[in-house]
């Protein structure tokens, strides 16, 4: 890109020449995007240009940030390839238990580590499990009439581009999210219902460092007689407090999902700084924890059940971004990296 602008033409040519350096991606970040880093400072100028051409700065400082991020953003993820490259492993060498200590490589020396992704995964199924929810697990592979049809989204209808997943030449979609489980739940279990879903969710997206294609859910379903809004919100609020181990306070407030009705995003006070404002919670003292809802009575047909007899609810969330919350990760890339480095960490 060819900048008109000769202020913002040297600091181009300053980040070409920085991204080339050693110096690590931190360090450019606060030197460039910083309050008080070079490009802010840039843009502050402004106010000095001639108003004849301000609309064409705006748009050139706008390009020039937008290469500034994602150049950065390119640059952490090779870094972190390179660490997990850096280490040589010999894949043919042979080792037996009487192989001395020193002589054994050292990844083969230590005891290997879970990912986290799977630790928390166990520790949240250990809560609703002792809740008295019976596990299953969600397949990776579906169709169209688990995705779409059993939960009353009818062919053509707009909401379905929501999910948008990918499509295999036979018809078959790898999962937008686990409430494809739904109808085969309700069809399995006799009320009282009560299952968590966990699974592997694939989604359409263009990656950065806060969306993936490649994410997780646990889905929950309960249904019986009488069951009631009421006792979906004790439902998700104890477990978010045993989760959290920590009194809060919920909420809900409307959302949109075909297959509930009403349908609702869930919310708790955030348990990281007790809604004094941080960043986890965006300085709102709220934090966005779920989709659920009350089944939609076309749903619980289509499962098998009469909806004038039963009732109930379900709701959806990813693990990825409570594990990386928990653990101060700051780039959901990191999660399926691969890199060895990472994970010991846990
Ligand atoms: N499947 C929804 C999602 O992926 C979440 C959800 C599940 C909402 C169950 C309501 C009930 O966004």
């Amino acid at each position: 890109m060819e900048y008109k602008n000769s202020d913002l033409k040297k600091l181009a040519t300053e980040i070409e020449r920085d991204l080339k350096s050693e110096k690590s991606t931190k360090e450019l970040k606060a030197k460039y995007l910083g309050k008080q880093g070079l490009f802010s400072s840039q843009l502050k100028k402004i106010g000095t240009i001639a108003k004849e051409k301000r609309a064409e700065y705006g748009k050139e400082a706008n390009t020039l940030k937008q290469y500034i991020e994602e150049s950065l953003e390119q640059k952490a993820f090779t870094e972190l390839n390179k660490i997990s490259t850096s280490k040589q492993i010999d894949v043919t060498a042979k080792f037996d238990i009487n192989t001395p200590e020193e002589k054994k490589p050292k990844l083969l020396s230590q005891p290997g580590s879970q990912h986290p992704l799977t630790q928390e995964l166990e520790y949240i199924l250990g809560i609703f499990t002792s809740m008295g929810f019976d596990i299953e697990e969600c397949r990776q592979i579906d169709n169209d009439y688990n995705m779409f049809e059993a939960l009353n989204f009818p062919k053509g209808h707009p909401a379905r581009d929501l999910w948008d997943t990918f499509w295999t030449d036979e018809n078959l979609i790898p999962p937008a999210h686990t409430s494809t489980m739904q109808n085969r739940v309700l069809r399995k279990y006799e009320p009282p219902i009560r299952v968590v879903i966990p699974g592997r969710c694939y989604r359409n997206e263009a990656t950065d460092a806060s969306h993936e294609h490649t994410l997780h859910q646990i889905e929950g379903v309960y249904v019986d007689q009488g069951i009631s809004l009421g006792d979906m919100i004790g439902t998700i609020k104890t477990y978010l407090e045993a989760f959290f181990n920590t009194e809060l306070k919920a909420k809900v407030q409307p959302a949109f999902f075909p297959f509930t009705e009403p349908d609702l995003e869930f919310l708790i006070s955030c348990p990281f700084c007790a809604q004094a404002g941080c960043n986890i919670c965006g300085k709102t003292g709220w934090i966005e924890a779920m989709g659920c809802g009350m089944i939609h009575p076309n749903v619980l047909k289509e499962g098998g059940l009469d909806p004038e007899k039963y009732s109930g609810f379900a709701w959806g969330f990813g693990l990825d971004r409570l594990v990386m919350i928990k653990n101060g990760i700051e780039d959901i890339r990191w999660l399926h990296s691969g890199n060895l480095n990472f994970i010991k960490q846990f």
